[in-house]
């Protein structure tokens, strides 16, 4: 990989993701031989702490939360002496420009103009000022050598993502902006193009030909925690289905790239969400279904209703489940209905997408037609991670019996220590490598999918709110959304 010397610039480095995830990730890749020899983090915060005391906090949610904690002392200390601490007030033009005298001197130390990488893991609100200073004082003037990371929400509506875009790409080129969707990181997310692209038995049955309906579940267990005020204020729509189910949806439902290339995949990308069918206004209620959760038990424990949670409007008219049916209207797609599902505080944790295959035709078996179930393929992301293949056989026995059977491979049985998604997406960024980022136009387009199920919501309250009881498996019209047309959602528990 590159060896190029790099300054890692942290925005937000006392912030929550920076001691869950970021400062975790960098130093599994540098246990794993994967960081530049020559690399600082610059760890930027509104908190006072000298070098050692960050170092500590790190070290502190390094044992909390990172996967690995095989490693030595000396090889924490030495990952410690590449962090520097900087206290930094963003809201002040002058940390910028000592920033940039920093950054300039750590250059000059070991002469060489490194690549210099600023991760904006910060409130929505800061990235403008943070953008026009990062090229106002001259921090970003390299095109190829210099990348911003941004984090979601990229903007709260179709409007609010092009606004943001408009005001990313005044400052930097698009090649320069890494936006992170996290779920792109997954290992088992990854691997979706690896089944579909790299064998050839899959792919012939890959259309509305074969499957009957497809389905992406991500429920969670977790309720909206210490995060009610920032949740109450997006929803399961904006902070989800716009996001990371669309973009599984996209790995499943795209297009063969000609060639395994960034531009390429991320254009076949974009082509799903084009042809993603817009569903009018008054259709709205017909195709979605939104949720809150109430009271209820899980794992053992009482919960509160999202009403109750604190940060929460006690009024709110937020969705913390959402259900929803669409159409892609392409020649492998044409017919085939889609489902999405996701949702906080229920039963369990689940992120998988089920195809469900047409039943076989009506002749061999004509007489055994209720022993017969369509064939399944599930590919499960998360907390289990392996891909299922369900399909008919013979039961042992001396009449033609037969019974579904399932063949397995199980992700956890090849590596059971397998990088976090944050490894994957900064190690690329480190290597220039915009695969699995999301390009303005498609969050833009992902964005124009859901805007009228937002306008239908929100301007005109079509689709009751319904409730469903926390630790369940969301509300009964979730179920109906698929009786209707004799389907049912998979749930793995
Ligand atoms: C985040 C959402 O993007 O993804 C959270 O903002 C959600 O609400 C999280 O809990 C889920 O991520 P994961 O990796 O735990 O499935």
């Amino acid at each position: 990989h590159k060896q190029t010397p790099t300054s890692i610039v942290v925005f937000g480095a006392t912030g929550d993701l920076a001691k869950r995830k970021l400062f975790p990730a960098f130093f599994n890749l540098f246990l794993e031989g994967w960081m530049p020899e020559d690399f600082t983090i610059f760890s930027l915060g509104r908190k006072e702490h000298t070098d050692e005391t960050f170092g500590e906090y790190i070290l502190e949610n390094i044992h909390n939360f990172s996967r690995n904690h095989d490693f030595s002392e000396a090889q924490w200390s030495q990952f410690r002496e590449k962090i520097r601490y900087v206290p930094f007030d963003i809201k002040n033009d002058q940390s910028f420009y000592s920033l940039k005298k920093e950054l300039d001197e750590y250059d000059s130390e070991i002469a060489h103009r490194t690549d210099r990488i600023f991760y904006l893991s910060i409130a929505p609100n800061f990235i403008e000022n943070v953008s026009n200073n990062l090229k106002k004082y001259e921090l970003v003037k390299d095109r190829i050598k210099d990348r911003i990371i941004i984090e979601k929400p990229f903007g709260y509506d179709k409007a609010s993502a092009i606004h943001l875009n408009n005001l990313l790409s005044n400052n930097f080129e698009e090649n320069q902006i890494y936006r992170i969707d996290h779920y792109l990181g997954k290992e088992t997310v990854q691997n979706i193009l690896a089944f579909r692209f790299a064998n050839i038995m899959f792919e012939p049955l890959w259309n509305n030909k074969y499957i009957d309906s497809i389905q992406i579940t991500v429920a969670e267990k977790v309720g909206v925690e210490e995060r009610g005020s920032y949740y109450d204020g997006a929803g399961a729509l904006r902070d989800m289905i716009q996001n990371h189910l669309m973009q599984i949806l996209c790995m499943v439902a795209m297009e063969p790239p000609s060639v395994f290339k960034s531009s390429e995949i991320r254009n076949k990308k974009a082509d799903v969400l084009k042809s993603v069918r817009r569903i009018h206004v008054e259709d709205i209620e017909h195709y979605t279904v939104r949720a809150q959760y109430t009271q209820g038990r899980i794992d053992g424990h009482d919960k509160v209703g999202y009403l109750e949670e604190p940060g929460v409007n006690p009024g709110s008219k937020t969705e913390t489940f959402v259900a929803m049916k669409f159409y892609i209207d392409n020649e492998r797609w044409n017919g085939v209905p889609f489902y999405m599902r996701t949702g906080k505080s229920m039963a369990a944790k689940q992120s998988s997408v089920v195809i469900s295959f047409k039943e076989v035709p009506d002749d061999t078996f004509r007489n055994n037609k209720s022993m017969l179930s369509p064939n399944k393929l599930t590919i499960n992301i998360q907390p289990e991670m392996d891909i299922k293949l369900s399909f008919m056989a013979k039961k042992p026995g001396l009449n033609m019996k037969l019974k579904p059977v399932d063949m397995v491979f199980d992700f956890f049985e090849c590596s059971p220590n397998t990088p976090e998604a944050y490894e994957t997406l900064l190690l690329d960024v480190l290597e220039g490598d915009p695969t699995l980022f999301m390009r303005s136009d498609q969050v833009e387009e992902a964005w124009d999918v859901i805007s009228n199920i937002q306008e239908a919501w929100e301007r005109f309250d079509i689709a009751k709110m319904q409730t469903y009881p926390a630790g369940s498996w969301g509300p009964e019209a979730s179920d109906e959304l698929l009786k209707r047309q004799g389907h049912y959602w998979i749930s793995n528990s």
